[in-house]
């Protein structure tokens, strides 16, 4: 049975994409069988793997909104090990749509991933920056969550505006979520505001931060316009070390 990971914090930017992106390739490195599902109407998961949005017909949009499985959308191996549900601008629409829904307490998201989770070791769910219906269906369908925040003063705030999310969910849709983990990402522990917000972070969330930490590393940003992960990029980057270093913690988290 695989397990379903959400890549999720509201603010923008924080290295969500870079994350469910490099955290997938490097988990089918690793022998496991990988499903990347992109969640995020930017589509910058889909466009990181080196799709464009013209050469897809179908996507996550169908699947939510239709009787579209996820099987007729999925791009297999787009890289090794790693299969991808693709989104485009359509998936704005999926809100009014999950919105009617949320009445009938149907979770839509839910149910189409339960039909796939057996062939996957692993679901990575790329979220957007927004605390939706999009966001609580896929914590709601999640077993686990994975908070990037980038290591600065104003991270603090709105995490807890995340992780009360997070509370309300458990309450109402999914007891058994669990916070995978904090990673702190971007992090240039050359400025006294990055090394203080790390500190600050860990006295309050402790073994839930992950020991890895991703730099800031250029090479992270310019691996998505090439349509590669890190790995097939520049796999011996300080970026690649610290995505590899984050999929053994991972790994161990079972
Ligand atoms: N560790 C890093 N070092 C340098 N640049 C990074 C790093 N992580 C991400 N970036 C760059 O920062 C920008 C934002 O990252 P990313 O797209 O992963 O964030 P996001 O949280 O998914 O954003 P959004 O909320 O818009 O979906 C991108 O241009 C990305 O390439
Ligand atoms: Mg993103």
């Amino acid at each position: 049975m695989g397990k379903i990971i959400a890549i999720a914090n509201q603010k923008g930017g924080v290295g969500k994409t870079t994350t469910a992106t490099n955290l997938a390739a490097g988990l089918g490195l690793e022998n496991k069988k990988v499903l990347l599902v992109d969640l995020d109407a930017q589509g910058s998961a889909t466009i990181s793997m080196g799709f464009s949005f013209n050469s897809i017909k179908k996507d996550i949009y169908d699947v939510i909104v239709a009787d579209t499985t996820i099987e007729e959308v999925t791009k297999a191996n787009v890289c090794k090990g790693v299969d991808l549900v693709p989104a485009s601008i359509s998936l704005v629409g999926a809100e009014l749509f999950l919105l009617e829904h949320s009445k009938t307490k149907k979770n839509v998201l839910l149910e189409k991933l339960a039909s796939v989770k057996d062939s996957y070791d692993y679901i990575i769910i790329d979220c957007p920056p927004s605390l939706g219906l999009l966001n609580r269906n896929a914590l709601a369908a999640s077993d686990s969550v994975i908070i990037p925040l980038q290591a600065e003063f104003y991270a603090l705030g709105g995490l807890v505006q995340l992780l009360a999310t997070i509370r309300l969910v458990q309450q109402l849709f999914n007891p058994s979520l669990e916070i995978e983990g904090i990673l702190l990402t971007m992090v240039n522990i050359h400025t006294n505001s990055s090394v203080e917000v790390i500190k600050e972070i860990k006295k309050n969330f402790k073994e839930k931060v992950y020991k890895n930490y991703i730099p800031r590393n250029i090479t992270l940003s310019e691996a998505p316009s090439h349509g590669k992960s890190i790995f097939n990029y520049r796999p011996n980057c300080r970026g690649a070390i610290a995505y590899r270093n984050l999929v053994s913690e991972v790994l161990n988290n079972g």
